[in-house]
């Protein structure tokens, strides 16, 4: 099958049509999708309208799913979605719009910070596939980072200085920086920070990215002033407008993209008077066809 592949940005991003991967989600199709992330990181397929089932067998093809955290629920709050998929949307349990209190939706703030997903998981997230159940009409973009360009224009010394240093991520940080520190402690204990390099060569391609999410509070064996001051000026340098491509939903569009070489984040919308119905699968560890 031969899939037609259109670069969206002169670095990375690509929108892939000639695919109806409701029907046909076979391994062939997805490994000429995964060849496509190789070159491109994140890809955009319009028009698949996908349900869960569908989104999850689309996924499992990629590798093993990881399930979705429920943190901002109360103690007993049912979920709105099976645990295969992450409810990136502000509804609720019966499908209404969250309130602006609900911890829910603090929780989902901090997604409009450039991260990558469950970096401060132990454990490596490859791709991340969301899919545009409903869109609002107006804002609610998700915009993405190359951070393959962004490590090679790097300054030869600053990449030196980078080989051997390490960050601590934990999601307990980046909710903090959205206001959010009414967790509990049993909430807390069940994801302790995790150890992540700066730099990481892709197990695929080879390709080097940076690793950076506002989940990375500070960086190890360094002073605090000068640890903040660098994560914030290479957060800066990578995310300049050059290296940025942002993705302007339409209902039933499917995008992947890969955790290992970007960042994302989401982008304002009027969440009080527009429903955002989106959600992810995600998948760890190595892909089938690379085994
Ligand atoms: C996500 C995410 C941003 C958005 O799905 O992981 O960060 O635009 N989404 O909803
Ligand atoms: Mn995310």
């Amino acid at each position: 099958m031969t899939l037609t592949i259109t670069p969206l940005h002169p670095l990375f991003v690509a929108r892939i049509e000639g695919v109806n991967l409701r029907s046909n989600h076979t391994q062939a199709v997805m490994t000429e999708i995964e060849a496509a992330l190789d070159q491109y990181a994140v890809v955009i397929i319009p028009d698949q309208h996908l349900d869960d089932d569908q989104q999850i067998a689309v996924s499992e093809q990629l590798g093993e799913l990881s399930y979705a955290l429920n943190h901002g629920r109360k103690v007993g709050q049912t979920t709105r979605l099976r645990p295969e998929l992450y409810d990136i949307s502000n509804l609720d349990e019966n499908h209404g719009i969250l309130e602006e209190a609900d911890r829910r939706r603090q929780w989902r703030e901090a997604d409009k910070l450039w991260h990558t997903d469950r970096s401060f998981i132990n454990a490596q997230t490859s791709y991340s596939l969301l899919t545009g159940r409903t869109v609002p009409p107006e804002g609610g973009h998700t915009d993405f980072a190359d951070m393959r360009a962004a490590y090679e224009d790097l300054p030869e010394p600053l990449k030196k200085k980078l080989e051997n240093l390490s960050a601590e991520h934990s999601i307990w940080y980046s909710r903090a920086l959205c206001g959010g520190t009414n967790f509990r402690a049993d909430e807390i204990a069940t994801m302790p920070p995790v150890v992540q390099p700066l730099l990481r060569d892709h197990p695929r391609t080879k390709r080097c990215s940076l690793v950076l999410a506002s989940h990375a509070s500070h960086i190890l064996d360094m002073a605090g002033h000068e640890s903040r001051a660098l994560l914030d000026e290479l957060m800066s340098f990578a995310t300049q407008p050059k290296y940025c491509h942002s993705h302007k939903w339409s209902a039933g569009d499917l995008v992947i993209w890969d955790n290992r070489c970007t960042m994302h984040r989401g982008t304002p919308f009027n969440d009080q008077l527009y429903r955002r119905d989106m959600r992810r699968t995600t998948v760890q560890g190595p892909s089938r066809s690379s085994t």
